[in-house]
C-alpha cells in the first residue's frame, strides 16, 4: 500500500518508528516531514497528507503530532479528506470501516509506541464497508445536498 506520513516536532519520534515498521512489512512509504526538532505548524503537514490521500497519490495517511487533534481538525479541512484521532484498536478499525477514514491521526504525548503500531496495523488491515457506511459518508462531503 502506497502509504504517507507527516508529524510536527512534537510527533517526530513516533513518526519515525511507523515509517520503520511500515516499511519493514512492505509498504511504500513517504514522509512529508517534519524532519528535525524544530517547532513547526502541524497544519502544513497534515494538508499535505490530506491531499495527498484526498487525490490518490496515496491510499492512506498518518499524522502525528502531540495529540493528534490538530493534524485531525487540519486534516478534515481538505475536500474528500477523512481523518481521524485514534486511541485503541477497536476505533482504528470502525473508523475504517464505518468512516473511510483513510487518514489517522494520533498523539505521541498519549499513545505510547507498542500501542500506536497495533492501531495503524489494525487500521491498515481494515477497509471500508460500504453499504449504509456510503451514504452517510457521502452527506459529510462539502457541498452534499443530503447533508
Ligand atoms: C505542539 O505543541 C502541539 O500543540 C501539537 O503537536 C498538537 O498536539 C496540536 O494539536
Amino acid at each position: 500500500m502506497r502509504i504517507c506520513l507527516g508529524s510536527d516536532h512534537a510527533g517526530l519520534e513516533l513518526k519515525a518508528r511507523i515509517f520503520a515498521h511500515l516499511e519493514s512489512i512492505g509498504h511504500t512509504v513517504t514522509d512529508v516531514g517534519t524532519v528535525g526538532p524544530t517547532s513547526v505548524d502541524y497544519p502544513d503537514f497534515a494538508r499535505e497528507v490530506a491531499r495527498r490521500v484526498a487525490s490518490g497519490t496515496d491510499e492512506r495517511g498518518v499524522l502525528v503530532c502531540g495529540t493528534g487533534q490538530g493534524m485531525a481538525i487540519a486534516a478534515n479541512k481538505v475536500a474528500g479528506c477523512r481523518a481521524a484521532v485514534v486511541g485503541e484498536p477497536f476505533s482504528a478499525v470502525a473508523a475504517m470501516e464505518h468512516n473511510d477514514a483513510r487518514v489517522l491521526c494520533l498523539g505521541q504525548r498519549v499513545t505510547g509506541p507498542g500501542l500506536a503500531l497495533l492501531i495503524v496495523d489494525a487500521w491498515l488491515g481494515a477497509s471500508f464497508a460500504g453499504g449504509r457506511h456510503a451514504g452517510r459518508v457521502a452527506k459529510m462531503e462539502p457541498g452534499s445536498v443530503t447533508g
